[in-house]
């Protein structure tokens, strides 16, 4: 794999010139960030040699280099799910080719269902642990990960400094990884609330956890869209989480771009 790796990074470097230390990772419906970008240069997925093509509706599957305040970033616009049938090799690859650019820190950004009241949709939230519910490696009930090696506190502690001084409200918690492509039932979502969940949603810990065996640092930021299944009467639509990620794309903007511009690679 690694002569591909290396390939698809030459391939990102002669398009743009690329040589910064920070990426993110753009979620569903929420890849409008790029916009601001000044020095733009898009990549489409299908240019770069043996990457796959993500198939989901508000997923474009391109990268964008460019600068915001100067610093230069990596953006994938698209990513890869379970449900879509690729394997974890695959959707970890955006990590790993960040790796092999030498980028050092990573936002990750989802859409996901909220699982507290207290949490409405709309609002933010920075991921400070996560459950694996998805059972592919076992029947065993899952146990939240908090902490080192995939959770930074200092990152965790900027978020929320730029949540501050933005105005814009990040609540943190606990991120749950379903399986998907379905929705949740109301059963699975009180079992997910059992056992400590926040929020839910198909993607992010596969690149969570990548990104901590690369000894990159990321920081998950999820857009909660919905109240999960069951915890209103209303059912729950794509639609639905599509049109309130559009609603507060700018905000979530402003937040991520503040985040990105001070984070420390180091
Ligand atoms: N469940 C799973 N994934 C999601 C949800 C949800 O309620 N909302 C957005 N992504």
């Amino acid at each position: 794999m690694s002569k591909e790796l290396i390939s698809m990074a030459e391939t990102i470097r002669s398009y743009s010139g690329f040589q910064g230390k920070k990426a993110i990772i753009l979620g569903s419906g929420l890849g409008s960030l790029p916009d601001q970008f000044e020095n733009k240069t898009i990549i489409p997925y299908e240019k770069v040699p043996g990457y796959p093509k993500p198939s989901v509706e508000g997923h474009s599957g391109e990268f964008v280099v460019g600068t915001l305040h100067g610093e230069e970033i990596l953006a994938a616009k698209g990513r890869f799910h379970y449900y879509e049938g690729f394997d974890v090799s695959e959707i970890t690859l955006p990590i790993r080719l960040f790796h092999e650019l030498g980028i050092k820190c990573v936002l990750i950004t989802n859409s996901a269902g909220s699982m507290r009241k207290d949490y409405s949709p709309g609002t933010f939230m920075a991921i400070n642990g996560h459950l694996d519910c998805t059972f592919i490696d076992g029947p065993e009930s899952p146990s939240p990960k908090k902490g080192a090696p995939f959770y930074n506190s200092s990152f965790l502690d900027l978020a929320k400094k730029c949540s501050i001084e933005t105005g814009i409200d990040l609540k943190e918690g606990v991120y749950c990884w379903a399986m998907g492509p379905t929705y949740e039932t109301p059963e699975e979502i009180l079992y997910f609330q059992q056992l400590g969940g926040d929020v839910v949603g198909m993607s992010t810990v596969p690149e969570i956890q990548m990104a901590a065996e690369c000894g990159i640092k990321s920081l998950g930021i999820s857009c909660l869209t919905n109240y999960a299944s069951g915890i209103t009467k209303e059912p729950l639509t794509h639609e639905e989480v599509i049109e309130t990620a559009d609603k507060v794309k700018n905000q979530f903007s402003t937040l991520v771009t503040k985040i990105l511009i001070e984070a420390d690679t180091n």
